[in-house]
């Protein structure tokens, strides 16, 4: 909850100029050496070696004179040594002022493993033995002798290396990831080449002799409790890894170091946050993109650096990687995605407008908001319950004092077209008296909790309180007093166990079948958190809480504000294991279980809903993700297009940051431009914490209730498009909200954009993020585009610009991008009702007239709809006078009782007399050609959806 403040490194400017310098300098040099060495080593020239291997000197690598500082890599990271300890470790020593360069470092050709015997080839690829070399020191101890690497080539796209120990089943993340093949692809798109001596990878684009990865770069380690592995890049293009609050969506490659390791930590500069996604996407010189996912999820960070360069370190598991050769942004997504899981596709109604507060104090008070927002008919979908609608925030209970009542009151709202979430954590609180309590008292009984090593419950505390405060409420106001008197012991559920499972859905099923009817579950607290750090009895001194490396993670230890290390954590059904292991992995193992326990509840087959706050790479199958405890500043609005972006990446479409800040009173002028901004997350929830003032919409009166429905009335008309988008997330694993490099991908512009994101290819978002500022400094790139609120072309005749336009206080905007088709549909104050309201178009043409685009539409609810064919899929195609629609998936009874009405076409270049729709000539009253800004609008055209059409204009 609290955000604390930690030291974190930032280079100061005039250290910032010097870098640059030797940057450009050493990026000349290494540039010519590169292009060179590509040349001849490129197989279509000449190249001689064996493919796979490159001989090398056997000798022992010998040191060198210092490197210059932008190829140091850190030799005893975290450990501050003294000369004399970094030389007795092999490594060179030398001071500098630059900030966040290491003084201790590894030599040039330094290696700490060699190749052994031969590469054995197998179908699917190969694998090699690599031997730790002799008499090198060891960085952190327990380093293992013989490793292999196993390299499979997957698909023509899809290398996978593994590096893991022959003698040890060291622990792997149960993901579910592609198999091994049968057979290797005929012509890869990758070339994977070696040094035997000391041992290095190198990974190449075959196409462009780029190459990928090097590792012939600071040391691959490969001990028990250190695993690393540097390599450098092809550019310094970085994007990704998480989940953390980044200043940029283009990383910055300043000495950097990341940790991941999951948190209950507010957005925080350096700080790992909630979920943990060791993914990156770069984008080559030449514009070409590739990702490498490291399938780990020890406590592990990743330091990037100008060379460009970046070093993985974690403390566990094996160094699994897979690299996907896009070639372009999209690409790299899809193929990620492939691998780990598409994203889910949300119910219709999760993209409407959502409304929580922590605290709205009683039922009353929730009736008053709703009514609030009933009276300025602000659309609102889902109104959540945080954890104060529970007695003594005891999960599956109902305070009787605040909020008697709630059932009814959620079943009055669900007729009135708004659903309603319940919060659940996983903590489950312990003190309540024998018998009083199923969910703790069951959960005993079929031993479902995390436990020590000699089976006992391990205890942590987090929200319950003890059943006993004097007055019902905890006196304390100071945190730490209050978490020692007034919070409960609190068991961890292990949701990986089947009982586990079984007992959650079984109290999530009775909550909901006799006390509340929720449509969905919001996970929170999921890292898991805790108020105490380890446990009530702390964790002891052993070899996973006080692990000799620890990665630059928060807190003082790793059990900080979360569990002990050495908490039994289930790996599978049967198989025990840590948490030093399976930490990270909390809030995805909770996520599936808790998305199946909301779908049995709701019944009818019904997809429902589950937002999480811990992730994990795979999560975005079955959940959304909002970005966690923000607070209301004008800074942490901006940041949110680059959170979205990154969980782009990561898989996850369905993402948002709380609407106006969670901590901290709010303003009204940044809220009105957040809920403008807001009104395009995909995940759009206005949400804030205790004792802070109230931000719905109706609290800042009419003026400003009657802007945000209004924009919300504009996110309400493009819903259908969102969902198509939503869509194809799931079915192919395109993203939703796109960062303009990944449509513009050659404009160098559009690679550190990141206050204007895309929906899609089509729909440009460019909101104010400054306080006071009423205009834009605004990129538009290679176009056509038109405005979304005139349908003027704003960029004839010119390539890619920055534009300064007007943006007053009510306006956000928005532009439509010339050769696309957005399908729109009227809005409503919900999408139970905006749901049978007439479609529109919106067409945006091209510079020759052309434009496309489609619509998905189901029931919006059932689970698997496009798995089942149980959709309805129609394109739309422009040409130069005429539009027409195909259905490519028909389905009737989903749209029998919809039309098209309206159709907006903008950029027609030849005027119009004459408009045919299905060959009758349409009255001249429903359409309208403006030769000025060459928009052709139609209207009440009464088009039935389940059949096709054709308009043509003369
Ligand atoms: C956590 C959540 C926040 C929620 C609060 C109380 O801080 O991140 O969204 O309101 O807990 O449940």
């Amino acid at each position: 909850m609290e955000a604390m403040d930690y030291d974190t490194e930032k280079p100061s400017k005039s250290n910032k100029k010097a870098i640059i310098w030797s940057v450009i300098l050493t990026t000349l040099i290494v540039g010519t050496a590169c292009v060179l060495a590509t040349y001849f080593l490129h197989p279509d020239y000449g190249n001689t070696t064996p493919p796979d291997s490159e001989p090398v000197s056997k000798e022992p690598p010998t040191q060198g004179p210092p490197l210059e500082e932008i190829y140091r890599v850190e030799c005893l990271p975290g450990q501050f040594p003294s000369e004399e300890q970094c030389l007795a470790k092999g490594c060179l020593y030398g001071e500098t002022t630059v900030e966040g360069v290491p003084w201790c470092h590894f030599p040039e050709n330094y290696g700490a493993y060699r190749m052994v015997g031969s590469r054995e080839d197998r179908p699917w690829g190969f694998q090699v033995r690599l031997q730790r070399i002799e008499g090198v020191p060891s960085q952190f101890g327990g380093d293992i002798d013989s490793v292999i690497l196993a390299v499979e080539y997957q698909t023509t796209n899809r290398l996978h290396f593994k590096f893991y120990d022959p003698g040890n089943q060291r622990f792997e993340v149960p993901l579910s990831m592609p198999g091994t093949p049968e057979s290797q692809p005929s012509n890869p798109n990758y070339e994977v080449r070696m040094t035997e001596n000391p041992f290095s990878l190198r990974i190449i684009r075959k196409a462009t002799g780029t190459v990928l990865w090097d590792t012939s770069f600071g040391a691959f380690t490969f001990a028990d409790q250190f695993l690393s592995i540097s390599t450098k890049l092809p550019s310094s293009n970085v994007y990704g890894f998480g989940e953390h609050e980044h200043s940029s969506f283009r990383h910055d490659l300043n000495w950097r170091t990341w940790g991941m390791f999951s948190r209950d930590q507010p957005p925080s500069d350096g700080a790992n946050l909630y979920g943990v996604h060791p993914f990156y996407m770069s984008l080559e010189e030449d514009t070409k993109a590739h990702g490498v996912f490291l399938l780990n999820s020890n406590a592990q960070e990743v330091s990037l650096q100008p060379t460009p360069a970046l070093t993985y370190r974690t403390i566990g598991g094996v160094l699994d990687f897979y690299m996907f050769l896009g070639p372009t942004p999209e690409n790299v997504v899809q193929q990620y995605t492939e691998a780990i899981g598409r994203p889910y596709l949300p119910p219709y109604w999760a993209l409407g407008f959502q409304l929580c507060k922590y605290d709205y104090g009683d039922l009353d008070t929730v009736k008053e908001v709703v009514a609030s927002m009933r009276q300025y008919d602000i659309p609102h979908d889902i109104q959540y319950g945080d954890i104060d609608y529970m007695l003594r925030q005891l999960d599956f209970t109902v305070n009787p004092d605040t909020y008697d009542g709630l059932g009814e009151f959620v079943k009055q709202i669900k007729e009135e077209g708004t659903r309603y979430i319940i919060i659940l954590d996983p903590a489950i609180a312990a003190n309540e008296t024998t018998g009083s309590y199923p969910p703790y008292d069951e959960g005993v009984r079929d031993n479902v909790f995390l436990t020590k090593s000699n089976g006992d419950i391990m205890f942590g505390k987090v929200w319950p309180d003890y059943p006993d405060l004097p007055g019902g409420t905890c006196p304390y106001e100071e945190w730490e007093e209050a978490v020692e008197n007034c919070r409960a012991y609190a068991a961890m559920p292990d949701f990986r166990k089947p009982a586990t499972r079984e007992w959650w859905t079984r109290h999530i099923v009775d909550f909901h079948d006799n006390q509340v009817e929720f449509d969905g579950i919001w996970i929170d607290m999921n890292e898991p958190a805790s108020f105490v750090h380890g446990s009530v009895n702390g964790c002891g001194d052993n070899k996973y809480d006080n692990p000799a490396f620890k990665p630059r993670i928060w807190g003082p230890v790793l059990a900080d504000k979360t569990m002990c290390m050495n908490a039994i954590s289930y790996v599978t059904d049967s198989q025990p294991d840590l948490q030093y292991n399976m930490h990270s992995l909390y809030g995805w193992s909770q996520t599936l279980p808790s998305l199946e326990a909301a779908r049995e509840a709701v019944g009818d087959k019904k997809r429902s809903f589950v937002v999480t706050r811990s992730t994990y790479p795979g999560s975005g199958r079955y959940a959304g993700h909002w970005l966690g405890d923000n607070t209301s500043r004008w800074r942490d609005m901006g940041m949110s297009i680059i959170g979205m972006m990154d969980f782009s990446l990561f898989g996850m479409s369905y993402t948002g940051a709380d609407i106006c800040g969670f901590f901290q009173d709010t303003t009204e002028a940044l809220c009105r431009r957040w809920h403008q901004l807001g009104a395009f997350y995909p995940y759009s929830r206005n949400h804030n914490t205790i004792n802070v003032a109230p931000q719905h919409p109706a609290v800042f009166g009419e003026d400003f209730a009657l802007e945000v429905a209004d924009v919300l009335r504009i996110r309400y008309r493009l819903l259908p498009f969102l969902y198509t988008l939503m869509a194809e997330a799931h079915i192919v694993g395109s993203t939703v909200v796109r960062p303009l490099m990944h449509e513009f991908t050659s404009d160098s512009v559009t690679w550190d954009l990141d206050r204007q994101f895309l929906w899609g290819p089509s729909l440009m978002v460019s909101p104010v993020l400054d306080e006071g500022h009423v205009e834009l400094n605004m990129y538009v790139p290679k176009g056509p585009w038109y405005d979304y609120y005139t349908g003027a072309m704003v960029n004839r005749n010119v390539e890619q610009t920055w534009v300064t336009v007007p943006t007053p206080e009510d306006t956000i905007n928005l532009h439509v991008r010339g050769g696309y088709i957005i399908p729109t549909q009227q809005p409503a104050n919900s999408t139970m009702w905006s749901r049978s309201k007439p479609f529109g178009l919106i067409v945006a043409l091209d510079s020759v007239d052309y434009a496309s685009g489609n619509l998905f539409w189901d029931d919006g609810e059932t689970v698997s709809t496009y798995e089942n064919e149980e959709y309805y899929m129609v394109e739309f195609n422009a040409e130069k006078g005429s539009l027409r629609s195909t259905i490519t998936h028909p389905h009737d009874t989903l749209v029998n009782d919809l039309v098209l009405d309206d159709i907006h076409i903008w950029g027609v270049s030849d005027n119009i007399n004459t408009v045919i729709l299905n060959g009758v000539t349409l009255e001249e009253s429903k359409w309208d050609f403006d030769t000025t800004k060459r928009v052709f609008t139609l209207s009440d055209l009464n088009q039935p959806m389940k059949t096709d059409f054709i308009l043509t204009w003369t």
